[in-house]
């Protein structure tokens, strides 16, 4: 059932060529899938761009009763809660003939027979050649048995073998630091070929991030004012409003807890090492010379090479980590991190311990030593339990000189700024100095602001709508290559290294509801720079 033309689905539609297969979901009854990928399916099927012979299999624990109707009923659940659509009943009930669910442990090599079977009926059912795509919706290290498992229960393709294709979708975080993502990566290696495995950071598959590109790229303005002779900094920042705890938008039941993921990760792993450095990528590349899934992620490899490492040193000056204490926000009186609820669909948790220096939130400087970029600092920001949901990439130009209209010290021009919103708002806006009507010459900043609800009107496809579609068409570009995501580890492992060896076990703390410590405002400060306010 398509529906009316959305320029950005129907785009999707004429570039993607999904083909078919079955989408088994590891973890099916965890958060992600229930949040995020069973909605992101069902809006597949709606928008009538999902593989014209498709099906979805739920594998995993946690299933109460009979284990299709249990996972139809929390496809619907998660429809209901966090799909871009409405639930649309009859739709739903046509989709849901496609869904089903197989209970077992990741352990268990009799769990993967009875896949097997389930999936060699659904194949004869929906005319599916034993086409493959199997989402690790798991632990990092829960990942390498269910590759084993999956091997050795003859559920992968061999690569060569035209008349089906076996792909794997790994979540991040890949490991902890850099030797136990190598470890992951190894192993995930003896089973899968690198053309079958795709990194998943849902961050790419924002449109906002994907726009980034574009901006830069096809608009002739930007490029050449793009480094450090016109730009006076880069401030990234991904702020959030929720805590570790979920709760129901609608009625504010506590629907479901993250904290026996995140205890012990914390948010240098969660969002730091993937998502911003991610985006890190993406604003500063060299223009890569075609758009190839190859030749574009040599782009970014380029600039994951230049970050310069921070030494323990630095480490103090250009990193801050904190933690949120209890506060309030827009009015409601939120729980310190300690004291989050720990539990729901979640089994993996685990007690927080009072002396927990789980960071929530973390801040910092960092240079790319490269032609373009040299000497010009990078703010990356992220919090949970910050005032709200907001993130953008800003660019700040330099200031223009002291004369003519930024003479006075005291009270100098606002810088124009260059604000790339990647959500909630998604847009861009451009903030220049403009003259205030009147006799005398006043000025004052104004911005020419792009809001994507205006200009396309609806609600562009979630990130995982269009990386599942990328997968079973095919489609690499926007995963993360295995030499990535080790770069990435081997620029964050020394700050992780540093803060494990620190004899400070002091943990700066920030109000639930406040844009973080004190020490990330003086990082900035010391620069003579501001954090901008969103
Ligand atoms: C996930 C992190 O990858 O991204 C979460 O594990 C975080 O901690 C989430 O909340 C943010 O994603 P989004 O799309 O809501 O910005």
């Amino acid at each position: 059932m398509p529906t009316a033309a959305n320029p950005l689905t129907s785009g999707l539609a004429q570039t993607l060529i999904p083909q078919p297969c079955v989408l088994v979901i590891f973890g099916a009854a965890g958060d992600l899938s229930w949040r995020k990928l069973l909605p992101a399916v069902y809006n597949l099927n709606v928008d009538g761009v999902s593989p014209a012979n498709f099906a979805v299999v739920g594998f995993g624990l946690g299933e109460e009763g009979d284990p299709d109707e249990w996972i139809r009923a929390r496809a619907k659940d998660g429809v209901v809660h966090f799909s871009r659509r409405p639930l649309d009943e009859a739709h739903f009930a046509d989709f849901a003939r496609g869904l089903f669910y197989v209970s077992g442990s990741f352990s268990d090599s009799s769990a993967y027979e009875r896949l097997k079977a389930k999936l060699d009926e659904i194949d004869a059912q929906f005319g599916i050649p034993g086409s493959r795509v199997y989402y690790l919706s798991v632990p990092p290290q829960v990942v390498p048995v269910c590759v084993e498992q999956l091997s050795a229960a003859g559920l992968v393709a061999d690569p060569e073998d035209n008349s089906k294709f076996t792909r794997v979708i790994v979540e991040k975080p890949i490991g902890r630091d850099l030797q136990s993502a190598r470890e992951v990566l190894g192993d995930v290696a003896k089973a899968f070929a690198e053309d079958q495995t795709y990194r998943i950071d849902h961050y790419l598959g924002k449109e906002t991030v994907q726009n980034l590109m574009v901006v830069r790229f096809a608009n002739s303005i930007f490029e050449p004012l793009w480094n450090g002779k016109y730009i006076d900094h880069v401030q990234i920042t991904v702020a959030e409003e929720e805590g570790l705890t979920q709760h129901d938008p609608k009625t504010g039941a506590i629907t479901g807890s993250r904290i026996g993921y995140f205890e012990g990760v914390g948010a240098l792993r969660d969002m730091v090492q993937n998502h911003m450095l991610q985006v890190l990528c993406l604003t500063a590349m060299e223009p890569p010379w075609s758009l190839g899934p190859e030749v574009t992620r040599d782009a970014k490899m380029g600039v994951l090479h230049s970050l310069r490492p921070l030494t323990r040193d630095d480490v103090s000056r250009s990193v801050v980590r904190a933690q949120y204490v209890a506060g309030d926000i827009q009015g409601e009186d939120v729980p310190g991190y300690r004291h989050e609820v720990r539990e729901y669909y979640d089994m993996r948790h685990q007690p927080i311990p009072p002396d927990s220096t789980t960071e929530t939130f973390v801040a910092m400087r960092v240079f790319l030593d490269n032609w373009r970029w040299a000497g010009v600092p990078f703010y990356l920001r992220t919090g949970k339990r910050l005032p709200k949901r907001s993130s953008e990439v800003a660019i700040q130009f330099k200031s223009v000189p002291h004369i003519l209209f930024n003479t006075d010290d005291d009270a100098p021009l606002e810088p124009t700024v260059l604000s790339i919103r990647v959500q909630p708002e998604e847009g861009l806006s451009l903030r220049i100095a403009s003259k205030l009507p009147g006799p005398k010459v006043r000025i004052y900043p104004v911005e020419l602001n792009f809001n994507y609800s205006e200009g396309y009107g609806g609600v562009s496809p979630e990130a995982y709508e269009r990386l599942l579609l990328d997968v079973m068409a095919g489609d690499p570009t926007l995963f993360m290559r295995r030499d990535a995501v080790e770069a990435a580890w081997e620029f964050v492992t020394p700050i992780l290294e540093s803060w494990e060896q620190s004899r400070e076990r002091y943990l700066p703390e920030y109000r639930a509801g406040t844009w973080g410590p004190l020490e990330a405002d003086r990082l900035i400060e010391a620069d003579g720079r501001q954090w901008r306010t969103l």
